[in-house]
């Protein structure tokens, strides 16, 4: 009797942990004696002829828990985005869905694991309602899927934006400056919140508690009078002033995507305090390195979960984390469901006790 065999593939922006979550995925499957592919940059690997494939073994998922990124590549663009955070919902070309089944079919695959965000969960919901035997791990820096307590690799970007922190206190003390740190976390403030509250920053802007411009040039003017000559603020790249607006850039491809606030701040600041201002944008710094070991720790019980979801033939279902448990929930109840920093949480009402401006 040939060897059961499931497949995997990691799907939309990198993040570290996603290499120990193959890790758990293949150590648990060769416990089983089951053979696991893996399809090269996400769903996109299930289109070439016989799929773009490479199967996991010993030596290539030796050592690698450490390292960022994922050794089997991925993509948030192709034939399969179904949804960009926040915005539109698009079906699966029924073509694309034809030929992604032929390829599952010819390998014979008796469960497929998504590694992905909120869209990446979209489109396996999608595959899984077309027939194919999903299972879903949830993925991203940001935090924002409201299916699951904690996503591994926000707890590494978080670690990013600390440790940048820590070594812009000292060049901005040394100048007398205000430095503004631009992070990401997309239409949630998660990353901001947590990395300004750990590297100690004086103002935090988040998306969900929109800020004034007055209101941050008060906490640096604030600051001056009472003898501390620098100021950091961190912002998060979705924040919004109270009139609603966001900041936006289009790219070469013509897509908008969330950029510029930092520099917007920074010039508003300069003008209004008459400080001399600096901006650092941390961008896909925070998304590369090697992962925490919070997030090596959850992405291989994630991944352990995973299979033991396949073993039980759960199709159609999550891995999820909560108190601390790792359980698993419908595909279905997670998509479309971010979770933002509510402005009335203990964390907020903590760092506002430690004289955090948050710019209200
Ligand atoms: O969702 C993860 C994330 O890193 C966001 O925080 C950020 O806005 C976006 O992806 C950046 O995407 P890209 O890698 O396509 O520039």
């Amino acid at each position: 009797m040939s060897k059961k065999r499931i497949g995997v593939l990691t799907s939309g922006g990198d993040c570290p942990g996603l290499n120990a979550v193959l890790r758990g995925i293949y150590c648990a499957s060769e416990e089983l004696g089951w053979e696991v592919t893996g399809f090269r940059d996400g769903f996109e690997g299930m289109l070439a002829d016989g799929g773009d494939t490479l199967t996991l073994n010993r030596t290539n998922t030796e050592g690698i828990m450490q390292i960022g990124g994922t050794i089997l590549g991925t993509t948030n663009r192709g034939h399969f985005t179904s949804k960009i955070a926040g915005g539109d919902k698009t079906e699966i070309p029924e073509d694309v869905v034809a030929a992604a089944s032929k390829t599952c079919r010819d390998l014979d695959l008796s469960a497929i694991i998504a590694i992905g965000g909120d869209g990446s969960m979209n489109t396996a919901l999608q595959l899984y309602r077309a027939g194919f035997p999903m299972i879903g791990v949830p993925k991203t820096i940001d935090n924002d899927l409201e299916a699951t307590a904690m996503t591994f690799g926000f707890d590494s970007a978080v670690a990013c934006v600390t440790d940048a922190l820590d070594r812009l206190h000292t060049t901005a003390a040394s100048h007398k400056r205000v430095i503004v740190v631009q992070v990401m976390g997309r239409h949630a403030g998660w990353i901001g919140l947590w990395g300004g509250i750990a590297g100690a920053a004086d103002v935090i802007l988040i998306p969900e508690i929109p800020f004034s411009l007055e209101k941050v040039a008060d906490a640096v003017r604030r600051r001056d009078e009472s003898g501390f000559k620098s100021t950091m603020i961190v912002v998060s790249e979705g924040a919004r002033t109270h009139h609603g607006q966001q900041f936006r850039r289009q790219s070469s491809s013509g897509e908008w995507r969330l950029g510029g606030i930092g520099e917007m701040l920074s010039k508003e600041i300069e003008v209004r305090t008459g400080k001399e201002t600096r901006v650092c944008v941390l961008g896909h710094l925070q998304r590369g390195g090697a992962p925490t070991t919070l997030d090596r720790i959850l992405g291989m019980r994630f991944g352990v979960k995973a299979v033991q979801l396949a073993r039980e033939e759960k199709f159609g279902t999550m891995v999820s984390y909560q108190n601390y448990e790792v359980l698993d929930v419908p595909i279905a109840d997670a998509v479309h469901r971010l979770k933002k920093v509510s402005p009335s949480c203990q964390l907020v009402e903590t760092a506002r006790a430690v004289g955090v401006s948050f710019g209200d």
